[in-house]
Protein backbone atom coordinates (compact mmCIF):
# COMPACT_ATOMS: atom_id res chain seq x y z
CA UNK A 1 0.00 0.00 0.00
CA UNK A 2 1.50 3.96 -0.71
CA UNK A 3 -0.15 6.62 0.58
CA UNK A 4 0.60 10.24 -1.49
CA UNK A 5 -0.29 13.02 0.54
CA UNK A 6 -0.98 15.47 -1.83
CA UNK A 7 -2.65 18.66 -0.27
CA UNK A 8 -3.46 20.04 3.50
CA UNK A 9 -5.99 22.94 3.60
CA UNK A 10 -4.00 25.85 4.90
CA UNK A 11 -7.46 26.58 7.10
CA UNK A 12 -7.42 23.78 8.57
CA UNK A 13 -5.79 20.03 9.34
CA UNK A 14 -7.84 18.69 6.02
CA UNK A 15 -6.15 16.53 3.99
CA UNK A 16 -6.09 15.34 -0.01
CA UNK A 17 -4.57 11.72 -0.71
CA UNK A 18 -3.78 8.80 -2.57
CA UNK A 19 -4.18 5.60 -1.18
CA UNK A 20 -3.18 2.71 -3.83
CA UNK A 21 -3.55 -0.71 -3.27
CA UNK A 22 -3.57 -3.91 -5.18
CA UNK A 23 -6.99 -3.44 -5.91
CA UNK A 24 -6.60 0.36 -6.84
CA UNK A 25 -6.79 3.74 -6.16
CA UNK A 26 -8.86 5.45 -2.95
CA UNK A 27 -8.62 8.94 -2.90
CA UNK A 28 -9.19 10.04 0.34
CA UNK A 29 -11.08 12.00 2.26
CA UNK A 30 -13.12 9.00 1.32
CA UNK A 31 -16.68 7.52 2.88
CA UNK A 32 -16.73 3.37 2.47
CA UNK A 33 -19.69 2.33 2.27
CA UNK A 34 -20.94 -0.91 5.04
CA UNK A 35 -21.38 -4.09 3.46
CA UNK A 36 -21.46 -6.48 6.82
CA UNK A 37 -22.13 -9.56 5.60
CA UNK A 38 -20.48 -9.48 2.42
CA UNK A 39 -23.90 -6.99 0.50
CA UNK A 40 -24.21 -3.56 0.90
CA UNK A 41 -27.97 -4.07 2.30
CA UNK A 42 -30.69 -3.54 -0.37
CA UNK A 43 -28.13 -2.18 -3.15
CA UNK A 44 -26.86 -4.09 -6.33
CA UNK A 45 -23.28 -4.35 -7.23
CA UNK A 46 -24.19 -2.99 -10.54
CA UNK A 47 -25.49 0.30 -8.92
CA UNK A 48 -23.43 0.28 -6.35
CA UNK A 49 -20.59 0.60 -8.77
CA UNK A 50 -21.84 2.75 -11.30
CA UNK A 51 -24.09 5.37 -9.42
CA UNK A 52 -22.08 5.10 -6.24
CA UNK A 53 -18.88 4.88 -7.18
CA UNK A 54 -16.91 4.01 -4.15
CA UNK A 55 -13.40 3.23 -3.93
CA UNK A 56 -13.41 0.76 -1.29
CA UNK A 57 -16.42 -0.73 1.01
CA UNK A 58 -16.49 -2.43 4.19
CA UNK A 59 -17.28 -5.86 5.57
CA UNK A 60 -17.26 -7.62 8.90
CA UNK A 61 -15.12 -10.07 10.18
CA UNK A 62 -17.32 -11.03 13.14
CA UNK A 63 -20.47 -11.26 10.59
CA UNK A 64 -18.74 -12.93 7.92
CA UNK A 65 -16.80 -15.60 10.47
CA UNK A 66 -20.13 -17.01 11.44
CA UNK A 67 -21.76 -16.67 8.47
CA UNK A 68 -20.82 -18.24 5.30
CA UNK A 69 -18.49 -18.90 7.74
CA UNK A 70 -14.81 -19.08 6.20
CA UNK A 71 -14.52 -22.34 4.43
CA UNK A 72 -16.88 -20.84 2.33
CA UNK A 73 -14.78 -18.36 1.72
CA UNK A 74 -11.69 -19.87 1.35
CA UNK A 75 -13.43 -22.08 -1.36
CA UNK A 76 -14.78 -18.63 -3.00
CA UNK A 77 -11.24 -17.58 -3.28
CA UNK A 78 -11.87 -14.47 -0.61
CA UNK A 79 -14.51 -12.04 -0.25
CA UNK A 80 -13.71 -9.84 -3.37
CA UNK A 81 -14.43 -12.89 -5.85
CA UNK A 82 -17.40 -14.44 -3.13
CA UNK A 83 -19.15 -10.76 -4.27
CA UNK A 84 -17.92 -9.86 -7.39
CA UNK A 85 -15.99 -7.09 -5.99
CA UNK A 86 -13.13 -5.95 -7.51
CA UNK A 87 -12.21 -2.59 -5.61
CA UNK A 88 -10.88 -2.06 -2.25
CA UNK A 89 -12.69 -3.56 0.50
CA UNK A 90 -11.64 -3.52 4.28
CA UNK A 91 -12.27 -5.84 6.62
CA UNK A 92 -13.29 -4.37 10.52
CA UNK A 93 -12.06 -7.32 12.80
CA UNK A 94 -15.07 -8.02 15.31
CA UNK A 95 -13.66 -6.05 18.32
CA UNK A 96 -17.06 -3.70 18.13
CA UNK A 97 -19.41 -6.25 16.53
CA UNK A 98 -18.84 -8.36 19.59
CA UNK A 99 -19.16 -5.19 21.89
CA UNK A 100 -22.53 -4.24 20.27
CA UNK A 101 -24.07 -7.36 18.80
CA UNK A 102 -23.67 -10.32 21.02
CA UNK A 103 -25.80 -10.34 23.83
CA UNK A 104 -23.14 -11.53 26.41
CA UNK A 105 -19.31 -11.48 26.05
CA UNK A 106 -16.42 -12.63 28.41
CA UNK A 107 -12.82 -10.66 27.79
CA UNK A 108 -9.77 -11.74 29.12
CA UNK A 109 -6.32 -10.96 28.13
CA UNK A 110 -6.93 -14.02 25.91
CA UNK A 111 -9.24 -12.80 23.86
CA UNK A 112 -13.19 -12.56 23.70
CA UNK A 113 -15.76 -15.28 24.35
CA UNK A 114 -18.89 -14.69 22.86
CA UNK A 115 -22.26 -16.33 22.12
CA UNK A 116 -23.51 -15.55 18.62
CA UNK A 117 -26.28 -13.22 17.66
CA UNK A 118 -28.11 -15.88 14.72
CA UNK A 119 -27.93 -19.14 16.66
CA UNK A 120 -26.57 -18.54 20.21
CA UNK A 121 -23.29 -20.79 19.62
CA UNK A 122 -20.21 -20.10 21.77
CA UNK A 123 -17.12 -18.76 19.77
CA UNK A 124 -13.71 -17.26 21.17
CA UNK A 125 -11.51 -14.60 19.24
CA UNK A 126 -8.13 -14.03 20.37
CA UNK A 127 -5.81 -11.58 18.20
CA UNK A 128 -4.14 -14.49 16.74
CA UNK A 129 -7.04 -16.08 15.54
CA UNK A 130 -8.96 -13.07 13.96
CA UNK A 131 -5.71 -12.02 12.22
CA UNK A 132 -6.05 -15.52 10.70
CA UNK A 133 -9.80 -14.89 10.20
CA UNK A 134 -8.86 -11.91 8.00
CA UNK A 135 -6.38 -13.53 5.89
CA UNK A 136 -9.27 -15.87 4.60
CA UNK A 137 -11.67 -13.53 4.24
CA UNK A 138 -8.66 -11.62 1.87
CA UNK A 139 -9.49 -7.93 2.54
CA UNK A 140 -7.08 -5.33 1.32
CA UNK A 141 -6.95 -3.62 4.64
CA UNK A 142 -8.01 -5.40 7.69
CA UNK A 143 -7.49 -4.07 11.53
CA UNK A 144 -5.93 -4.72 14.59
CA UNK A 145 -8.76 -6.85 17.06
CA UNK A 146 -9.31 -3.97 19.60
CA UNK A 147 -11.99 -3.42 22.88
CA UNK A 148 -14.22 -0.71 22.11
CA UNK A 149 -15.07 1.01 25.22
CA UNK A 150 -19.10 1.88 26.14
CA UNK A 151 -19.91 5.87 27.07
CA UNK A 152 -19.52 6.70 29.21
CA UNK A 153 -16.86 4.27 30.69
CA UNK A 154 -15.24 4.41 34.07
CA UNK A 155 -11.29 5.64 33.57
CA UNK A 156 -9.69 2.75 35.24
CA UNK A 157 -11.89 0.56 33.26
CA UNK A 158 -10.78 2.58 30.11
CA UNK A 159 -7.22 2.82 31.39
CA UNK A 160 -7.12 -0.93 31.64
CA UNK A 161 -8.84 -1.75 28.27
CA UNK A 162 -6.77 0.79 26.70
CA UNK A 163 -3.75 -1.24 28.32
CA UNK A 164 -5.55 -4.70 26.54
CA UNK A 165 -6.26 -2.89 23.58
CA UNK A 166 -2.49 -2.57 22.84
CA UNK A 167 -0.89 -5.78 24.33
CA UNK A 168 -3.18 -7.24 21.73
CA UNK A 169 -1.87 -4.97 18.86
CA UNK A 170 1.73 -6.13 19.59
CA UNK A 171 0.13 -9.87 19.43
CA UNK A 172 -1.55 -8.78 16.21
CA UNK A 173 1.75 -7.87 14.31
CA UNK A 174 3.54 -11.24 15.49
CA UNK A 175 1.24 -12.87 14.65
CA UNK A 176 0.66 -11.71 11.01
CA UNK A 177 4.50 -12.01 10.46
CA UNK A 178 3.62 -16.04 10.37
CA UNK A 179 0.47 -15.51 8.11
CA UNK A 180 1.31 -15.23 4.08
CA UNK A 181 -1.48 -13.46 2.27
CA UNK A 182 -3.51 -15.93 1.00
CA UNK A 183 -4.92 -14.52 -2.57
CA UNK A 184 -1.82 -13.10 -4.34
CA UNK A 185 -2.37 -9.60 -3.60
CA UNK A 186 -1.18 -7.41 -0.20
CA UNK A 187 -2.90 -6.96 3.12
CA UNK A 188 -2.34 -3.61 4.68
CA UNK A 189 -2.54 -3.86 9.03
CA UNK A 190 -4.41 -0.67 10.94
CA UNK A 191 -3.69 -0.65 14.71
CA UNK A 192 -6.67 0.96 16.38
CA UNK A 193 -6.34 4.10 18.78
CA UNK A 194 -8.24 3.32 22.25
CA UNK A 195 -9.01 5.82 25.42
CA UNK A 196 -12.68 6.65 25.70
CA UNK A 197 -13.34 10.06 25.95
CA UNK A 198 -9.72 10.69 28.30
CA UNK A 199 -6.98 12.85 26.63
CA UNK A 200 -4.32 11.86 28.68
CA UNK A 201 -5.25 8.00 27.55
CA UNK A 202 -6.35 8.97 24.13
CA UNK A 203 -2.41 10.73 23.79
CA UNK A 204 -1.01 7.37 25.45
CA UNK A 205 -2.76 5.20 22.82
CA UNK A 206 -1.71 7.45 20.00
CA UNK A 207 1.52 7.36 21.06
CA UNK A 208 1.44 3.62 21.24
CA UNK A 209 -0.09 3.08 17.67
CA UNK A 210 2.15 5.58 15.79
CA UNK A 211 5.15 3.70 17.51
CA UNK A 212 3.98 0.16 16.35
CA UNK A 213 4.70 2.08 13.15
CA UNK A 214 1.95 0.52 10.68
CA UNK A 215 1.31 2.10 7.26
CA UNK A 216 -2.18 3.19 8.24
CA UNK A 217 -3.50 4.11 11.10
CA UNK A 218 -7.57 4.15 12.93
CA UNK A 219 -9.23 5.91 15.59
CA UNK A 220 -11.90 3.53 17.32
CA UNK A 221 -14.29 3.37 20.84
CA UNK A 222 -16.05 7.09 19.28
CA UNK A 223 -19.76 7.82 17.86
CA UNK A 224 -20.93 5.58 20.92
CA UNK A 225 -22.77 7.92 22.56
CA UNK A 226 -20.72 10.78 23.46
CA UNK A 227 -21.28 14.43 22.31
CA UNK A 228 -19.96 15.56 19.16
CA UNK A 229 -17.61 18.07 21.16
CA UNK A 230 -16.11 15.27 22.99
CA UNK A 231 -15.34 13.17 19.58
CA UNK A 232 -13.74 15.66 17.92
CA UNK A 233 -12.10 17.00 20.80
CA UNK A 234 -10.48 13.62 21.03
CA UNK A 235 -9.91 13.24 17.28
CA UNK A 236 -8.34 16.84 17.64
CA UNK A 237 -5.34 14.61 20.30
CA UNK A 238 -5.20 12.08 18.15
CA UNK A 239 -4.51 13.15 14.90
CA UNK A 240 -1.69 15.80 16.42
CA UNK A 241 0.28 12.26 17.46
CA UNK A 242 -0.37 10.16 14.32
CA UNK A 243 2.09 10.48 11.62
CA UNK A 244 1.15 12.83 8.78
CA UNK A 245 2.70 10.73 5.65
CA UNK A 246 -0.11 7.87 6.76
CA UNK A 247 -3.57 7.17 6.73
CA UNK A 248 -6.12 8.15 9.12
CA UNK A 249 -9.59 5.72 9.16
CA UNK A 250 -12.27 6.93 12.14
CA UNK A 251 -14.39 4.43 12.64
CA UNK A 252 -17.86 4.03 12.95
CA UNK A 253 -18.51 7.91 12.08
CA UNK A 254 -20.80 9.37 11.59
CA UNK A 255 -23.13 12.20 10.78
CA UNK A 256 -22.88 14.22 7.37
CA UNK A 257 -21.51 17.20 9.56
CA UNK A 258 -19.55 14.62 11.83
CA UNK A 259 -17.65 13.65 8.83
CA UNK A 260 -16.90 17.15 7.45
CA UNK A 261 -15.81 18.49 11.08
CA UNK A 262 -13.58 15.13 11.36
CA UNK A 263 -11.93 15.91 7.93
CA UNK A 264 -11.30 19.49 8.96
CA UNK A 265 -9.40 18.06 11.75
CA UNK A 266 -7.35 15.64 9.77
CA UNK A 267 -9.20 12.50 9.57
CA UNK A 268 -9.09 10.74 5.55
CA UNK A 269 -11.24 7.19 5.77
CA UNK A 270 -14.60 6.88 7.24
CA UNK A 271 -17.65 4.35 7.56
CA UNK A 272 -20.99 4.19 8.85
CA UNK A 273 -23.78 2.31 8.71
CA UNK A 274 -25.95 5.72 9.04
CA UNK A 275 -27.15 6.15 5.56
CA UNK A 276 -28.07 2.64 5.03
CA UNK A 277 -30.16 2.23 8.51
CA UNK A 278 -31.39 5.56 8.04
CA UNK A 279 -32.47 5.22 4.93
CA UNK A 280 -34.47 1.89 5.72
CA UNK A 281 -36.11 4.26 7.65
CA UNK A 282 -37.32 6.75 5.39
CA UNK A 283 -34.85 9.00 6.65
CA UNK A 284 -32.79 11.29 3.29
CA UNK A 285 -29.22 13.33 3.77
CA UNK A 286 -29.15 15.67 1.03
CA UNK A 287 -26.81 19.09 1.04
CA UNK A 288 -29.65 21.23 2.05
CA UNK A 289 -30.65 19.22 5.09
CA UNK A 290 -32.42 16.14 5.81
CA UNK A 291 -36.51 14.61 4.83
CA UNK A 292 -38.29 12.30 6.51
CA UNK A 293 -40.06 10.72 3.42
CA UNK A 294 -42.38 9.06 5.71
CA UNK A 295 -43.84 12.79 6.58
CA UNK A 296 -47.36 13.91 4.71
CA UNK A 297 -45.92 16.91 3.55
CA UNK A 298 -44.03 15.19 0.84
CA UNK A 299 -46.82 13.38 -0.22
CA UNK A 300 -47.88 15.79 -3.05
CA UNK A 301 -44.67 16.83 -3.60
CA UNK A 302 -43.93 15.43 -7.75
CA UNK A 303 -40.56 17.47 -7.53
CA UNK A 304 -37.29 14.66 -7.85
CA UNK A 305 -36.28 12.92 -4.89
CA UNK A 306 -32.91 15.65 -4.79
CA UNK A 307 -31.97 17.25 -7.85
CA UNK A 308 -29.00 17.79 -7.05
CA UNK A 309 -27.67 13.74 -6.53
CA UNK A 310 -25.18 11.55 -8.33
CA UNK A 311 -27.63 8.87 -8.61
CA UNK A 312 -30.18 8.19 -11.26
CA UNK A 313 -32.72 7.35 -8.00
CA UNK A 314 -32.72 11.20 -7.42
CA UNK A 315 -33.86 12.15 -10.27
CA UNK A 316 -36.13 9.35 -11.77
CA UNK A 317 -38.14 9.03 -8.70
CA UNK A 318 -40.40 12.28 -6.95
CA UNK A 319 -40.40 12.85 -3.11
CA UNK A 320 -44.06 11.52 -3.19
CA UNK A 321 -43.54 8.18 -4.97
CA UNK A 322 -40.51 7.44 -2.63
CA UNK A 323 -43.57 8.62 0.44
CA UNK A 324 -45.91 6.28 -1.43
CA UNK A 325 -43.32 3.57 -1.63
CA UNK A 326 -43.06 3.71 1.89
CA UNK A 327 -46.62 4.35 2.93
CA UNK A 328 -47.23 0.54 1.51
CA UNK A 329 -43.59 -0.77 2.95
CA UNK A 330 -42.51 -1.87 -0.54
CA UNK A 331 -38.69 -2.81 -0.53
CA UNK A 332 -38.13 -0.94 -3.50
CA UNK A 333 -38.58 2.56 -1.08
CA UNK A 334 -35.38 1.43 0.94
CA UNK A 335 -33.68 0.72 -1.74
CA UNK A 336 -34.19 3.86 -3.55
CA UNK A 337 -33.50 5.50 -0.05
CA UNK A 338 -30.20 3.29 0.36
CA UNK A 339 -28.68 4.73 -2.68
CA UNK A 340 -29.66 7.65 -2.90
CA UNK A 341 -27.75 8.22 0.84
CA UNK A 342 -24.87 6.16 0.07
CA UNK A 343 -24.39 8.51 -2.95
CA UNK A 344 -24.73 11.69 -1.09
CA UNK A 345 -22.31 10.38 1.50
CA UNK A 346 -19.83 9.38 -1.76
CA UNK A 347 -20.15 12.73 -3.39
CA UNK A 348 -19.89 14.71 -0.09
CA UNK A 349 -16.34 13.51 0.43
CA UNK A 350 -15.64 14.22 -3.06
CA UNK A 351 -16.57 17.50 -2.97
CA UNK A 352 -14.49 17.79 0.31
CA UNK A 353 -11.54 16.36 -1.36
CA UNK A 354 -12.48 19.09 -4.36
CA UNK A 355 -11.91 21.90 -1.92
CA UNK A 356 -9.06 21.07 -0.17
CA UNK A 357 -7.46 20.66 -3.51
CA UNK A 358 -8.63 24.02 -4.16
CA UNK A 359 -7.77 25.55 -1.30
CA UNK A 360 -11.20 26.64 0.06
CA UNK A 361 -12.47 23.83 2.09
CA UNK A 362 -12.79 25.49 5.23
CA UNK A 363 -14.97 27.96 4.30
CA UNK A 364 -17.28 25.30 2.16
CA UNK A 365 -17.35 23.40 5.12
CA UNK A 366 -18.93 25.86 7.27
CA UNK A 367 -21.42 26.95 5.06
CA UNK A 368 -22.08 22.85 4.26
CA UNK A 369 -22.52 22.41 8.26
CA UNK A 370 -25.03 25.44 8.59
CA UNK A 371 -27.18 23.93 5.77
CA UNK A 372 -27.12 20.25 6.43
CA UNK A 373 -28.27 20.92 10.12
CA UNK A 374 -31.42 21.92 8.72
CA UNK A 375 -34.70 19.75 8.18
CA UNK A 376 -36.85 20.11 5.20
N1 LIG B 1 -16.10 0.49 14.69
C1 LIG B 1 -16.48 1.61 15.33
N2 LIG B 1 -15.73 1.80 16.45
C2 LIG B 1 -14.86 0.77 16.50
C3 LIG B 1 -13.84 0.39 17.43
O1 LIG B 1 -13.57 1.05 18.44
N3 LIG B 1 -13.16 -0.75 17.14
C4 LIG B 1 -13.43 -1.51 16.04
N4 LIG B 1 -12.72 -2.63 15.83
N5 LIG B 1 -14.39 -1.18 15.17
C5 LIG B 1 -15.09 -0.05 15.40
Amino acid sequence: MNFDLKTTDPKSQARAGTITTDHGVIETPIFMPVGTVGTVKGVHQTELKNEINPDIILGNTYHLYLRPKLDILEQAGGLHQFMNWNRNILTDSGGYQVYSLSGRRKINEEGVKFKSHIDGSTHFFTPENVMETQRTIGADIIMAFDECTPYPCDYNYAKRSMHMTHRWLDRCINHLKKLPFKYGFEQTFMPIVQGSTYKDLRKQSAEYIANSNQQANAIGGLSVGEPAEEMYAMTEVVTAILPEDKPRYLMGVGTPINILENIALGIDMFDCVMPTRNARNGMLFTAHGTINIKNKKWENDFSPIDEMGITYVDTMYSKAYLKHLFSAKEMLGKQIASIHNLGFYVWLTREARKHILAGDFRAWKDKMVIQMDKRL
